[in-house]
């Protein structure tokens, strides 16, 4: 009897130690599962605040090596120019604008800088694999991204010779807006293979895109729930980076840049510019917007029509005789406009919770020091109360915001030429930073 229950308690015991190994394996499991798709950019606040735009700015920029592609994947003719400008620094181009250059600006800049590139594979600290750089609208990317798959350019594209194991968090793809990744399934997005789900993807705009109530039909609209329930499952190791606005300075320019610009009250309380576009949200609110500027012609600053370059223009320098710059989601939560805003001095008025999240590597630890914030359904429902909340600003609260942008908003500008700290090279940075921080984490990694 005595044996029986000896045995009793000691089987007892055995199933405790199996149970608790199957939890802690369960536990295992699940823990680097959330690693594997949160990565490193799961909370901006969090990632902000540690890689922070001050502290990777004041460092050497990272040497970037840039694949020759095949010339099936490339379309690109070198002739990128700056577009047209009236005024020091600034530019106006036709056609395709901000919203789809940004590999064009990058390899522009890379193919005469220094500081940031290397011809030399053993000496990089980042690849670039540069697919479709020229600038082009939506649907000739959505061309693009389907032909891939159906003339088997894929398998050319993986064919790189610096891609090992060592190095694969270190390659990068840039794609204009992470509104595109849906339709780029195949070589941006996921499945593929092992090494290449560890490259990091930059867009500007990023995993906030997928939140909220401003996606659009025809892009991320079109995910199903789950989907958008779980972006990083969906583009891996996605890397925001802000829109190329049209200041565009230069190290070797004289001049004070104009986001230094904190001196006297501006002449208009606000400006505003933009066409009804995006969601159904979206064109509400900017109808509303619309209808308060033309109504205000002494409080809201004059802009020029969206079709021209010369309007366009026009538009973009009126932020410089407003306090606040008024910026609505279109057909996603980013625009380029906050980007110029902040490099012209304008205090952005931004209207959803997920425009606070944009570019956190560039604007993630100062958003909240160079912006205000009025919700959108608030505005909706009195459009005419933003007059008061915006009159209603204290002289010195505005002050501190134009401080803060002057000092800070060096990072949000892609210079011509090289000059530390600008937003190439905050990127770069955080790529770098962020590829050598799997070092430590490796061990949650499953492969
Ligand atoms: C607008 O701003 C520019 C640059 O700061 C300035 O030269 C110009 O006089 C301003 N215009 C008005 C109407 O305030």
């Amino acid at each position: 009897m005595g044996r029986k229950k000896g045995w009793g308690h000691r089987r007892g015991w055995v199933w405790c130690v199996v149970v608790v190994v199957l939890v802690l394996t369960w536990l295992w499991r699940r823990q680097e599962e959330d690693f594997e798709e949160e990565g490193l950019w799961a909370s901006a606040g969090a990632e902000a605040a540690f890689w922070s735009a001050e502290r990777r700015s004041s460092r050497a920029c990272p040497k970037v090596f840039v694949y020759e592609l095949d010339p099936e994947l490339g379309d690109w003719d070198r002739r990128s120019t700056f577009g047209q400008t009236s005024v020091p620094g600034v530019y106006a181009t036709e056609g395709i604008d901000e919203n789809a250059n940004l590999l064009e600006v990058v390899l522009t800049r890379l193919a005469s800088s220094e500081r940031c590139s290397t011809r030399d594979a053993s000496e990089a600290e980042l690849f670039l694999v540069p697919v479709f750089p020229r600038a082009k609208h939506w649907s000739e990317w959505v061309e693009r991204c389907e032909a891939m798959q159906r003339e088997g350019l894929l398998q050319k594209l993986y064919a790189l010779p610096h891609l090992r194991e060592e190095t694969a968090r270190r390659h990068f793809f840039v794609l204009p807006r992470v509104g595109y990744a849906p339709k780029c399934v195949g070589w941006w997005t996921s499945p593929m293979p092992p090494l290449v789900r560890q490259f990091a993807r930059v867009a500007v705009g990023g995993y906030e895109e997928f939140e909220g109530d401003f996606q659009r039909a025809k892009t991320l609209g079109k995910l199903t729930a789950s989907e958008r329930s779980r972006p990083r499952a969906l583009v891996p190791r996605l890397v925001s980076a802000p829109y190329v606005a049209s200041v565009r300075w230069a190290a070797a320019r004289r001049e004070a840049p104009p986001w230094t610009n904190t001196g006297p009250p501006r002449r208009f309380l606000f400006s505003y510019s933009g066409t009804p576009h995006g969601a159904d949200k979206a064109v509400e609110l900017r109808r509303a917007l619309s209808a308060l500027c033309e109504g205000n012609a002494n409080l809201c600053a004059p802009s020029g029509a969206a079709d021209t370059a010369d309007g366009r223009l026009r538009s973009t320098l009126a932020k410089r005789n407003a306090t606040f710059c008024l910026e609505p989601p279109g057909l996603t939560p980013g625009r380029a406009s906050i980007v110029a805003d902040l490099l012209f001095g304008c205090v952005p008025v931004l209207f959803a919770p997920e425009q606070d999240r944009l570019w956190p590597l560039h604007w993630g630890d100062w958003v909240r020091d160079s912006r205000l914030y009025v919700s959108a359904d608030v505005l909706l429902e009195n459009p005419n109360s933003l007059l008061e909340t915006l009159a209603a600003v204290p002289e010195d609260a505005v002050a501190r915001m134009r401080r803060a942008i002057a000092d800070r908003a060096k990072a949000m500008q892609y210079a011509t030429d090289d000059m530390p700290g600008d937003a190439l090279e905050v990127l770069l940075r955080g790529l770098a930073d962020s590829a050598a921080s799997s070092g430590t984490s490796s061990r949650f990694r499953r492969r």
